[in-house]
């Protein structure tokens, strides 16, 4: 069906803020709205999130872009779900209240829990059946660290009163009636990222929820990325409008940049950076620090999956740039001041804020700028911080090009820092492959649009995907070899100085 008068409207749940993206039937963006939310930092290395400000944020945000866009909610065909993965909320399915704020990916607060759950078997305890080391990171200890200490929420939880889920199931939950009927739902992408999921059978795993001490009525059913899962119900907001499609923000991406063959691969450029490549229906184990993680599932398809390749700090170190050393006023402000330096001078900064993630998941890793001498002006620490985002993302590449055995020939970017020209052209001299950016940057929405599309039947499938893609912009890489080579090498010492930093 190709309806040109309706719309699909997408809800991109980020780590900073949520967005609503009304997107017209050739996949361009309409109008938009966004609103920050608070970022809550109650000690060193814990990061919530206020789960009741986010489900605000979301009506409002749906209003502010049906307003812009000039049209109703009758006029959307469907409505998608993009969301920050990992990030645990559980709430009172009663009261609809959350018991705790919720626990942010980047919260490194489950370290003890993570490691008496690895015990003698370590990290990789769980790989083999989820596809994940035991890390911080994902939400089943966060989960687990929530009933250990929130005075009662054992109790309730056993009792069958608590729903735990990431933003997704719960702004579904509360999209499709909250206390009144609402859902529990999340999709393959999200649950694959929260340590409970069999990553081949796609479905929990009683044991693990066991070790954790997670009730399974807890958790959300898992249901593909793309099917109608209920109907907008809130007085107000999207009556009766289909909720058609979740996928985690990276598998979004992964989506929306049309990866559909095995080895097409993409890097998100947001709080964090998140490289996907897409290894079909064939899951792939890691042998270097990357994990096997569900791309999407279409319906009644046979799931797809990936290797992902996460790092917990990219865009957020240029905000701590800017409001916790007050370099800067602004985040493009960044550029101005890097682009007035040739290089470098020496200095590098390793945002090791969580620990490192791929490819070292080093927990007690914490974040240091090295090399720097009298020479060093801010305008070198400006260009350091641009240049740690393409160090860790190069790091990644050669994490898949290592796992793959095949080397990539060219890398799609998205997200908010592809806009930055310096940033992009030092990405790409210092992997030595071309970096693609695409016309539609917002790929992360964009996914969750045509996975929400595509179950009403307003996109007919992937097809319609790729002739949408158009590349924006493309850029060459211009570095020797032998500065190229120097300058990693230099990065991997600066990173080895972060080690071992937790006392
Ligand atoms: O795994 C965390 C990721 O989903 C967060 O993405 O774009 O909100 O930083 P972003």
């Amino acid at each position: 069906m190709n309806d040109e008068t309706k719309y699909i409207l997408a809800i991109d749940q980020g780590t900073t803020s949520t967005r609503a993206i009304v997107f017209d039937h050739g996949g361009q963006i309409v109008a938009s709205g966004q609103r920050e939310h608070e970022q809550i930092f109650p000690k060193s290395g814990w990061v919530e999130h206020d789960p009741m400000e986010i489900w605000e944020n979301t009506r409002r945000v749906i209003g502010e872009a049906l307003t812009a866009a000039e049209i109703n909610r009758h006029q959307l065909a469907a409505v998608g779900i993009t969301n920050q993965r990992e990030t645990a909320v559980v709430w009172d399915r009663n009261t609809g209240e959350p018991v705790y704020n919720a626990i942010v990916w980047q919260d490194t607060r489950t370290q003890k829990i993570a490691d008496e759950l690895g015990g003698d078997e370590g990290a990789d305890k769980y790989k083999e059946r989820v596809g994940l080391p035991l890390a911080t990171y994902f939400s089943g200890p966060k989960v687990a660290w929530i009933l250990q200490n929130v005075e009662g929420a054992r109790e309730r939880a056993e009792a069958g009163d608590l729903l735990f889920g990431n933003t997704d199931a719960w702004l579904v939950w509360n999209l499709t009636g909250g206390v009144n009927g609402g859902v529990h739902v999340t999709d393959v992408t999200n649950a694959s990222r929260t340590m409970l999921m069999n990553i081949d059978t796609l479905d929990w795993n009683a044991d693990i929820a066991a070790d954790m001490g997670i009730p399974l009525s807890m958790l959300p059913e898992i249901r593909s990325s793309s099917e109608i899962y209920g109907y907008g119900r809130k007085q107000g907001v999207l009556v009766d409008t289909p909720i058609a499609g979740i996928l985690g923000d990276q598998q979004a991406a992964t989506f929306g940049q049309a990866c559909f063959e095995i080895g097409q691969a993409k890097n998100t450029y947001g709080t964090g950076n998140f490289m996907l490549i897409n290894t079909g229906e064939e899951l792939v184990r890691s042998e270097n620090g990357l994990l096997t993680t569900v791309a999407y599932k279409i319906g009644d398809n046979k799931p797809i999956y990936a290797l992902e390749g996460s790092v917990a700090v990219t865009g957020s170190l240029v905000q701590w740039v800017r409001d916790n050393l007050g370099l800067i006023k602004d985040a493009p402000e960044i550029e101005d001041l890097a682009k007035q330096v040739e290089d470098n001078g020496g200095c590098y900064v390793v945002p090791a804020f969580s620990g490192l993630f791929a490819p070292y998941w080093k927990a007690d890793a914490r974040g240091a700028i090295v090399g720097l001498t009298r020479y060093i002006t801010k305008n070198h620490i400006a260009r350091a911080t641009l240049e740690a985002t393409a160090f860790q993302s190069a790091e990644l590449l050669e994490a898949m090009n290592a796992d793959s055995g095949v080397d990539l020939t060219e890398l799609k970017v998205d997200g908010g820092m592809v806009m930055n020209e310096t940033l992009m052209q030092f990405q790409a001299d210092i992997l030595g492959v071309p970096v693609v950016r695409p016309q539609v940057i917002e790929t992360t929405a964009l996914g969750a649009a045509y996975a929400a599309g595509i179950a009403v039947g307003y996109w007919s499938g992937e097809q319609d995907v790729i002739d949408n893609w158009a590349e924006g912009k493309r850029w060459e890489p211009n570095m020797d070899e032998e500065t190229r080579a120097r300058s990693l090498r230099l990065w991997k010492k600066a990173v080895e100085r972060t080690f071992d930093w937790v006392d």
